[in-house]
């Protein structure tokens, strides 16, 4: 998809740099926008760099590629955050002075508004006539999160967290229902409490909360008799993807595929639906569950979408492939005296459970949505770290971390092995589970979690 990102002259326009990361790590193309006042707060490399295209907010460069129509007819979505009260004023009145005012003028697609400012600018009755305007138009303006502005002052005027935006954002590209809802009810006002309809269906983006100490997870041992998931729709995805080179050859990577088989098994033991999506593993499916098998990145995307849709629990099992071949040879590549080696090019994969989350949040669904991560500690920080940021970054319910790589006795730790050692955080900062055995009793210990959730509504 193609997004513009438009930048506005806040000093929250750092926290746009999160939201460029979201959007460009689910597989979007982004083309960021500052306003000449937003580079005072973040300067053009910055965004450059982060987006991997060249930056303007004049019209008159490159003029030969008519940016100021190019990029508003190209763009699928338009996100400004932080959007000012004097970005709101030149939207709601038309103007069209710079390239992002003109993109703005030209778009054809979803806008979407995350405003910034202080709350005094906020409730003046000019930014209120202009977002209602914004919104009698079509264009989506969420409200700013309330909290500590920059100043010694509190109130409504935080740009809400970029997860948030993300997921508003997906919501309106994904959303039937967010379409409907705005449509349903009159264009609100910003001071008005109801005036929440973006947000309402991004109620789980919070920022997460610091967890407390690790705890034990509760003896899980009389699963196999219970009814603890009864009737519950549960979707695992499970194995390692593969991302075909020739008609040969493909990336893949070392899942095994044994922990989601054991997922699996656990959840039919408790009573649950289940529907297994996996790729190539090295264990057979197990008998009860309705099973479709995929190969690539991309397949897993559209099968795990589908399924989600009617789940009420999404574990993410799977080990995606992040990238994948940018061409596929139709031959099989040949090794050749004469030419050079051949070069592999990588594009991004999308990332399935970031998108998971975002259709919850665009159909106001209630699901329990649960990610795995592989970790690997460096100089720059330990697993846990990477852990709990990739956990907020992923926007999942539960993350069941696992440290992979050589174990103490020199052999690989996780893929392949029988047992598992992993640690279970949680997005709602609730203290992290730690559980360990047989993959089998690591999966026992994940659903009587994911059961006590559900139970606990
Ligand atoms: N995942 C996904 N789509 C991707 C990559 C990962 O849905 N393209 C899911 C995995 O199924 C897992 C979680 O995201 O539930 C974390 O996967 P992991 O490989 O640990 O993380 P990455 O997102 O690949 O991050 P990194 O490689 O930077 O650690």
């Amino acid at each position: 998809m193609n997004i513009v990102l438009g930048v506005g002259g806040g000093i929250a326009a750092y926290k746009s740099a999160l939201l460029l990361r979201l959007f460009t790590e689910a597989g979007h193309t982004v083309t960021v926008i500052p306003t000449d006042a937003s580079t005072k707060f973040v300067g053009v490399a910055t965004w450059e760099a982060l987006s991997g295209h060249p930056v303007t907010n004049d019209v008159f460069d490159s003029v030969d590629q008519v940016n100021h129509v190019r990029i508003g007819h190209e763009a699928d979505l338009i996100v400004v955050a932080p959007a000012t009260a004097d970005l709101l004023a030149k939207a709601a009145g038309g103007h069209a002075n710079d390239l992002l005012t003109t993109t703005l003028l030209m778009a054809r697609g979803p806008v979407l508004f995350a405003p910034a400012m202080h709350t005094e600018m906020w409730q003046h009755a000019s930014t209120v006539a202009n977002v209602a305007t914004l919104r009698s138009r079509g264009v989506h303006v969420l409200d700013p999160a309330v909290g500590r502005l920059t100043g010694p002052d509190t109130g409504p005027g935080r740009l809400p967290e970029p997860e948030a935006i993300f997921a508003a954002a997906m919501a309106l590209v994904a959303g039937d229902t967010l379409a409907e809802h705005d449509a349903a009810s009159p264009a609100p006002l910003p001071t008005e409490p109801a005036a929440v309809a973006l947000e309402a269906v991004v109620p789980e983006a919070v920022a997460p909360v610091a967890p407390t100490e690790p705890v034990a997870a509760e003896p899980a041992t009389s699963l196999a008799t219970t009814d603890l998931l009864a009737g519950v729709r549960v979707l695992i995805t499970a194995g390692g993807t593969r991302e075909p080179l020739d008609p040969v050859r493909y990336l893949g990577n070392k899942s095994s595929g044994k922990q989601g088989v054991a997922l699996a098994e656990a959840a039919l033991a408790a009573g649950a639906i289940v529907t297994l999506i996996h790729a190539p593993m090295e264990v057979p499916a197990p008998a009860g569950a309705t099973i479709q098998r995929i190969e690539t990145a991309l397949e897993l995307r559209s099968a795990t979408l589908a399924a989600a849709a009617t789940a009420d629990v999404v574990i993410m099992a799977a080990a995606v492939a992040d990238f994948r071949p940018a061409n596929i040879s139709t031959g099989k590549i040949k090794k050749r005296d004469n030419a050079d080696d051949p070069v592999i090019t990588l594009v991004r994969n999308p990332d399935i459970l970031v998108e998971v989350v975002a259709h919850r949040a665009a159909q106001n669904q209630k699901q329990l949505i649960v990610g795995f991560a592989a970790e690997t500690g460096d100089d720059e920080g330990d697993a846990q770290t990477y852990a709990q940021q990739k956990l907020v970054r992923k926007g999942c319910d539960l993350l069941v971390v696992n440290e992979v790589g050589p174990g103490e006795s020199g052999g690989e730790r996780v893929f392949g092995q029988d047992t598992n050692q992993v640690e279970i955080l949680a997005l709602d900062g609730a203290s992290p589970v730690q559980s360990g055995g047989s993959k089998r009793e690591v999966a026992d210990d994940v659903v009587h979690l994911i059961a006590q959730r559900l139970a606990a509504g």
